[in-house]
């Protein structure tokens, strides 16, 4: 018998078996359907769950779109590892919905984020470990060690790739300046800041942001690409500056209505990590997480 297994969460099949390759542990899959109310029904498919009786269980389960089952199916596979007797139960979630929601924006709101992690955490999770979480201090209540870990070195890789002319980087607002500094050196790109102001009722931005780009490419990356209204207004001002080749990066392709359209239609490729399931989640976290279990 293992003593470590890798859960496939429903919404992670392929992240999850690319990380028990890596870590050359068997991964287990899971059963899920959705009775005719409503309810989520999930099963790990084994004939003997007592095998798991002392071993370490790796739940891998994102929690993009529909989010609520998600993180439903999540809560039972942790419930599950916990009612099996295993003795280590880390929990990967690559994207972690309502992550936005992370303080109280106007009277009278929940902190949905911190909700979601005391759930997790009381359902018998160990450890917690997600990518690129939009805001850090959502774990300050934790009592179980918690971990964002960073794809912008993978994303960054991707882009070196490419020929690039004279880049640029956008950081579109202050939340993420730190970010795109760090991605404008590894990719050797000048830092450019704009400035997004959002109305938290309507959702609506603006964005100040004046710049000559003549023949430049220009990269812009963030953590989540919602509806595609911050990278593709960005990236039209920059279109406007003269700038030549436009990519987004993002470590959470959420891509929300016509967001793909959107960016589209301005010439802008758009290039995403595997964190969420998209047909630009091209740089896979794999080798990000299983590093992190590598550790001694
Ligand atoms: C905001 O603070 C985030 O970092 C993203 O910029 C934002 O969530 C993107 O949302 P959207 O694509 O809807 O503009």
């Amino acid at each position: 018998m293992a003593s470590k297994y890798v859960i496939a969460g429903p919404a992670s099949q392929g992240l999850a078996v690319q990380v028990a390759n890596l870590l050359k542990v068997p991964v287990i899959e899971t059963e899920y359907k959705k009775f005719p109310d409503g309810e989520n029904y999930v099963r790990l498919n084994v004939e003997d769950d007592s095998i798991f009786k002392d071993s370490e269980m790796i739940i891998i389960q994102t929690a993009d779109y529909p989010q609520n089952d998600h993180l439903w199916e999540l809560l039972y596979l942790i419930s599950i590892a916990k009612r099996v007797g295993a003795s280590k139960i880390p929990v990967v979630v690559p994207y972690l919905a309502y992550s936005r929601q992370d303080k109280v924006f106007r009277p009278g709101e929940a902190i949905s984020a911190k909700l979601i992690l005391q759930l997790i955490e009381s359902a018998g999770a160990t450890e917690f470990i997600t990518i690129d979480i939009h805001a850090p201090e959502v774990f300050a209540d934790m009592k179980i060690p918690a971990h964002s870990l960073d794809p912008i070195p993978l994303l960054a890789e991707n882009l070196k790739s490419r020929k690039l002319t004279k880049p640029v980087v956008i950081s579109p607002d202050k939340g993420s300046r730190d970010r795109s500094a760090q991605f404008a050196k590894l990719i050797g790109a000048e830092l450019v800041l704009f400035d997004k102001t959002r109305d938290r009722i309507t959702g609506e931005i603006e964005m100040q942001g004046d710049v000559k780009l003549d023949g430049r490419d220009v990269a812009i990356a963030d953590d989540i690409i919602a509806t595609g209204g911050t990278m593709a207004t960005a990236l039209k001002i920059a279109k406007k500056g003269g700038a030549k080749k436009l990519f987004a990066l993002c470590s959470h392709a959420l891509l929300i209505g016509n967001a793909v359209f959107k960016m589209g239609s301005i010439g802008c490729e758009i290039i995403a990590t595997n964190a969420v399931n998209s047909p630009m989640s091209i740089v896979s976290v794999a080798p990000l997480i299983a590093d992190h279990f590598k550790k001694p």
